[in-house]
């Protein structure tokens, strides 16, 4: 069984082959980075045109990459929510007019249920159940995983997610776009203990994130620093605020594994493919013999392989959608 997946639900335009239910033949994700760059995060209106530009070619570099035409392919899944509609409309409604096209059967998959089972593309996969944590530039949330379609979320943010956290970080001190890779980098040259900056645990028992207190402690910071004429230290600035979100990331996670008697911690989301963060996990759950796995960036970031992944257990489900099946902006799942 061959299955075409195609993920546009924010600024990534995103196709990928995959063979029987995980085995990934292509790929593809083309990003829109130097659009965005100049604004300092995503702008809706553009991000959709760019998908209406990139979403054929794509595909097309998906199907010549996996040696294989659309004639092949016996059931198309691609991402219906949640993120920008404009966004999802292109890729989702490209997908269904292909299945109505080409006769081939369409699923519509939750892009934080591809997160949540990501895993499942690497060699050596997870055994449900299982604790996820998801933390991209939209989310920020750790969840129950009893088997391939059962989710339960245990906690989220209740403000920014860690993503969007890293990105107005980077915004602030004139970085760039996407905030993450920037910020880390220049955090492993800064001292993470150099500026105190609050941890959000909120209630203690919970598992809901909060990051936009320490956004704002950074921002008061770098403010107190101008107004005295003072060098703004960058990279202490950017170890000391990492540190910040890791802190609470990686011991809320903990905290969610032991509470719900599971043994395994899964992680996915742009913010999972942080060096830090995935080492200092490492460490935490060895201690407390927690078995982690982390799929590797590719699988992190937004892609179509998690997509066509999902949408296999969807298809088996027999959830295929009709021409009318609109896209939504929130998930259900939230
Ligand atoms: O999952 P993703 O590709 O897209 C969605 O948000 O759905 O995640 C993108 C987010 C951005 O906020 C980006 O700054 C962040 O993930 N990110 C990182 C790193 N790489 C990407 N954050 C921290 N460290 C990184 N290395």
């Amino acid at each position: 069984m061959l299955t075409l997946a195609i993920e546009s639900s924010c600024d990534d335009t995103c196709a990928a082959v995959i063979k029987n239910r995980d085995m990934v033949l292509s790929n593809i994700v083309s990003n829109q980075f130097e659009v965005h760059a100049q604004f300092g995060g995503i702008v809706p209106e553009l991000a959709s045109r760019c998908h209406i530009e990139s979403i054929w070619p794509v595909v097309q570099a998906a199907l010549e990459k996996a040696s294989t035409t659309l004639e092949d392919i016996d059931l198309i899944a691609a991402t219906r929510g949640p993120g920008l509609v404009g966004s999802l409309l292109v890729g989702f409604t490209f997908a269904k007019a292909l299945g109505l096209a080409k006769n081939i059967p369409c699923v519509g998959v939750d892009h934080m249920a591809g997160h949540l089972l990501s895993a499942f593309l690497c060699d050596t996969k997870p055994a449900f159940p299982y604790v996820a944590l998801v933390v991209s530039g939209g989310n920020s949330s750790l969840f129950e995983v009893t088997d391939p379609l059962s989710y339960k979320q245990l906690g989220r943010t209740r403000d920014d997610a860690a993503g969007e956290a890293f990105d107005k970080i980077a915004k602030l001190l004139k970085l760039g776009y996407p905030g993450g890779p920037v910020v880390s980098q220049y955090a492993e040259n800064g001292n993470p203990e150099a500026i105190k900056f609050p941890r959000s645990w909120l209630d203690p028992d919970k598992f809901d994130f909060s990051f936009s207190g320490l956004k704002t402690s950074v921002v008061n910071h770098v403010n107190k620093l101008q107004q005295k004429n003072q060098t703004i230290p960058i990279a202490d600035i950017c170890a000391s605020f990492q540190q910040a979100v890791i802190d609470v990331l990686v011991e809320k996670s903990i905290k969610a594994v032991q509470a719900s008697n599971y043994h395994t911690l899964v992680i996915g989301g742009g913010v999972a493919s942080n060096k830090q963060l995935r080492q200092q996990l490492q460490k935490r759950c060895q201690q407390e013999n927690i078995s982690l796995f982390t799929p590797p960036p590719v699988y992190c970031t937004d892609n179509a392989a998690m997509i066509g992944l999902a949408g296999y257990y969807q298809h088996a489900k027999g959830n295929t959608v009709a021409p009318d099946t609109d896209v939504y902006p929130r998930s259900p799942l939230h």
